[in-house]
């Protein structure tokens, strides 16, 4: 078989380990393995290399993907997708592997209605997408905003400052909601909690009551100027407000351990599953899970061998 695998759409850390694995997988399978450059402007553009596994070497731990990425809006047009299918057939490339968000997922869908085994593998900062737990690069970004927020709480401790930090997630939530959770923050608005400055200004006096030397409020992005919002703060509590938003710096960087594992094992299973000669799928992870056990089971239970040796002998 020939595989091809793109990113596409916000680069996330992790991708370049997903990238990795698919490769080395493919290759310890004996099939051959196509990077196609630039995401789905790539595929358009002929922009594909075989790579073997060297290609893919001294990658796993490195943030952005190598392959690069790009947003391409005109891949809604049939004609456009068509030159894309036209390009693999050409080059005789069977399946692919698309590693992205939503949009990504759009384009693999549509390329897998016109003949081509896709795969889709979840590579965002967002974590928004609803059949997966938990998307690559969600939790390095997490810890980047955490980092962060951990240092405004610092200054804001300092000099008894309310801190308002706008944190990214396009349209979702999660990036804000985890990291108001780690960080303690008094207050997170996102779209799912909805935005009402004049109940924030009275949490905000509330938690001046009850003797907080600080408060900071995370807000998800596209909610509403933090700047604004910080001068309203500053004029109508006796906390100083100042405003961060940390922006793109939450997108790159060295993947956490947990991204790397976690793309490490959904880049086998896409490979695994094109080799099934399945296509049309996206993967999912769904596993951290809160539950309660009795106790004695807890000491009594068998811990099971871990999955993870197999995947480590695809991946070298
Ligand atoms: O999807 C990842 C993301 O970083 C979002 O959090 C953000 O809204 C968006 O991409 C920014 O997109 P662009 O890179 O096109 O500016």
């Amino acid at each position: 078989m020939k595989i091809g695998v793109l990113t596409s759409g916000g680069d996330a850390p992790g991708m370049n380990a997903a990238l990795r694995a698919v490769v080395r997988t493919t290759l310890s399978y004996g099939h051959e393995a196509y990077g196609i450059y630039n995401g789905y402007k790539g595929l358009v553009e002929n922009n594909i290399k075989q790579l073997d596994r060297n290609d893919v070497g001294q990658i796993l731990n490195r943030g952005g993907t190598i392959l690069g990425s790009s947003r391409l809006p005109e891949f809604k047009e049939e004609a456009v997708r068509q030159i894309a299918v036209d390009n693999l057939k050409k080059m005789g490339i069977d399946a692919l592997v698309v590693i992205g968000g939503d949009g990504t997922y759009r384009g693999g869908m549509a390329l897998n209605q016109m003949g081509i085994n896709v795969i889709a593998i979840p590579g965002t900062i967002d974590n928004d997408i609803a059949s997966t737990e938990y998307t690559i690069g969600f939790f390095t970004a997490l810890d980047t905003a955490i980092d962060a927020i951990d240092k405004l709480r610092d200054t804001s401790f300092s000099h008894r400052r309310c801190t308002v930090v706008e944190v990214m997630g396009r349209d979702c939530g999660d990036l804000s909601i985890y990291s108001g959770i780690a960080c303690g923050a008094e207050i997170v608005v996102t779209k799912e909690t909805g935005y009402d400055k004049e109940s924030i200004i009275e949490q905000v006096r509330a938690a001046d009551r009850m003797g907080k030397r600080h408060a900071i409020i995370v807000v998800a992005e596209n909610i509403t100027n933090v700047f604004d919002l910080a001068k309203d703060i500053d004029a109508n509590t006796d906390y100083a407000a100042r405003a961060t938003v940390l922006g793109y710096i939450q997108r790159g960087g060295t993947p956490s351990s947990f991204d790397r594992i976690l793309a490490s094992k959904m880049g086998v299973s896409a490979v695994e599953l094109l080799m099934e000669g399945k296509g049309g799928l996206a993967i999912y992870t769904n596993s951290l899970e809160i539950g309660s056990v009795p106790i004695q089971e807890a000491l009594t239970a068998k811990r099971e061998i871990t999955d993870l040796y197999s995947y480590l002998q695809k991946l070298n």
